[in-house]
């Protein structure tokens, strides 16, 4: 097994009135004059936005809002974001909302005290030395990044989402409250569910077979999503099913299910140019692909696919036949997206087909221009990228 850091400062408070606590953590946490970040309008529909504004103002926190943070976040906001932190004093970000939200905030918090173009951290030409504070209060489990050392952002100019990870992207605070969830839509709550198995997919999909106490975990974890996916979709204020799916993206992306295995993340990778180019949600790109990564990959290490079809798709475990057992788990997985109502290959995800100079654009960004291969359980080469997108075309 693999040495590891598992490094996660994050202080998370869950539970019913969570946010109640907001104020009280932006001033542990060193905040007097803060920016709040958050998206196109949810949270003020819910009431959500003018209750905590209401908190800092009885608080004596100073406050600047900046709203429009649109899924896959773009780099303008971030831009002028930075700008209204520079210029008004700002010394923590509180992110209200889901992932976009939140990521946006990390772009700002990395950019405000850096003299050059925040998008350098993205480009890998340089790495921040320091960054504002960030904390958030959670309206969408999907992406984990309350948890999470990530933050993805998209340059709109050229339609180029890219990732930067680092440890100053923690947050300092995650505020959680299941009841924040019960107005997602069902789409948005089935890509959650779907980008929160996801994570623990990337880790679990690995040639490491040596760590029985982090497969358990995500094989609980992955079953317990599934298990509580049906029971959002049918009562979405299920509080104790929207519960489980909290904190199981939290700690999906935490960095708990791959401690002493080496990741895959090639589907991350792949999806990645997929909300970049045609700005589709993001755990629904997953979806779009996992099946026919799966089958591209499988025979790289058919045992790991069996555990996962026995240990948590329910397979009837068979010695004699793995190929089959294996193959059984990747169906059941795809006929879940299917009940989730999500897409299992790229003409339902974008409502047409891609076409071949569309699969060779994403396959040349996927690869660096053929510079760089993804994923780990099967290495993939540029080939082997335009080759999954187009078996996913079908
Ligand atoms: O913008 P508003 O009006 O708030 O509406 C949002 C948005 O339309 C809505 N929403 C969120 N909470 C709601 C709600 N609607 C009703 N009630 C609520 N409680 O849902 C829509 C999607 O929100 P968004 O924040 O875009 O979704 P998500 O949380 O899935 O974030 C997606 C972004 O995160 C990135 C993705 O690539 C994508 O850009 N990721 C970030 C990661 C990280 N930082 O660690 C890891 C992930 O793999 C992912 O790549
Ligand atoms: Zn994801």
């Amino acid at each position: 097994m693999r040495n590891f850091t598992y490094y996660t400062p994050t202080e998370v408070i869950f539970g019913r009135n969570a946010e109640e606590q907001t104020a009280a953590l932006i001033k542990k946490y060193g905040g007097r004059k803060i920016l709040v970040h958050y998206g196109g309008g949810s949270v003020k529909r819910s009431g959500l936005l003018d209750r905590i504004c209401t908190q800092l103002t009885n608080e004596g926190i100073e406050y600047i809002l900046l709203g429009g943070v649109v899924p896959n976040p773009r780099l303008s906001l971030v831009h002028e974001g930075i700008e209204l932190c520079r210029r008004e004093g700002i010394d923590l970000i509180l992110a209200v909302g889901g992932g976009s939200a939140m990521d946006s905030a990390k772009a700002i918090a990395y950019g405000t005290p850096y003299e050059g173009d925040v998008w350098d951290f993205f480009c890998g030409k340089a790495k921040p030395a320091t960054a504002l504070p960030v904390g958030v209060v959670v309206t969408n489990p999907a992406t984990g990044s309350e948890m999470s050392d990530s933050c993805v952002i998209t340059n709109e100019a050229d339609k180029d989402k890219r990732g930067y990870s680092s440890p100053l992207g923690r947050c300092r605070f995650a505020i959680s409250n299941p009841e924040l969830t019960f107005t997602l839509p069902p789409y948005q709550t089935a890509a959650g569910v779907a980008d929160i198995m996801m994570h623990t997919m990337e880790r679990y999909f690995s040639n490491d077979m040596d760590m029985a106490l982090t497969e358990a975990l995500a094989e609980a974890l992955l079953r317990t999503m599934k298990e509580n996916a049906y029971k959002v979709l049918a009562n979405p204020t299920d509080y104790t099913a929207r519960t489980q799916i909290m904190w199981g993206g939290s700690l999906a992306h935490n960095g708990l299910t791959e401690c002493g295995m080496l990741r895959d993340w090639a589907n991350h990778k792949m999806e990645h140019e997929l909300s970049g180019m045609f700005d589709v949600t993001h755990g629904a790109g997953l979806t779009a692909l996992w099946p026919t990564w799966a089958r591209y990959v499988y025979k790289s290490n058919i045992q790991r696919f069996v555990r996962f079809a026995v240990n948590v798709m329910g397979v009837p475990a068979d010695p004699a036949n793995p190929e089959a057992v294996a193959l059984k788990g990747i169906e059941a997985m795809e006929s879940f997206y299917k009940d989730i109502k999500m897409p299992v290959n790229l003409p339902e995800l974008l409502g047409r087909p891609v076409t071949e100079a569309e699969i060779a654009e994403l396959a040349r960004r996927c690869s660096h221009d053929g510079t760089i291969t993804v994923g780990n359980l099967r290495v993939l080469t540029q080939e082997d990228i335009a080759a999954i997108y187009r078996l996913a075309n079908q």
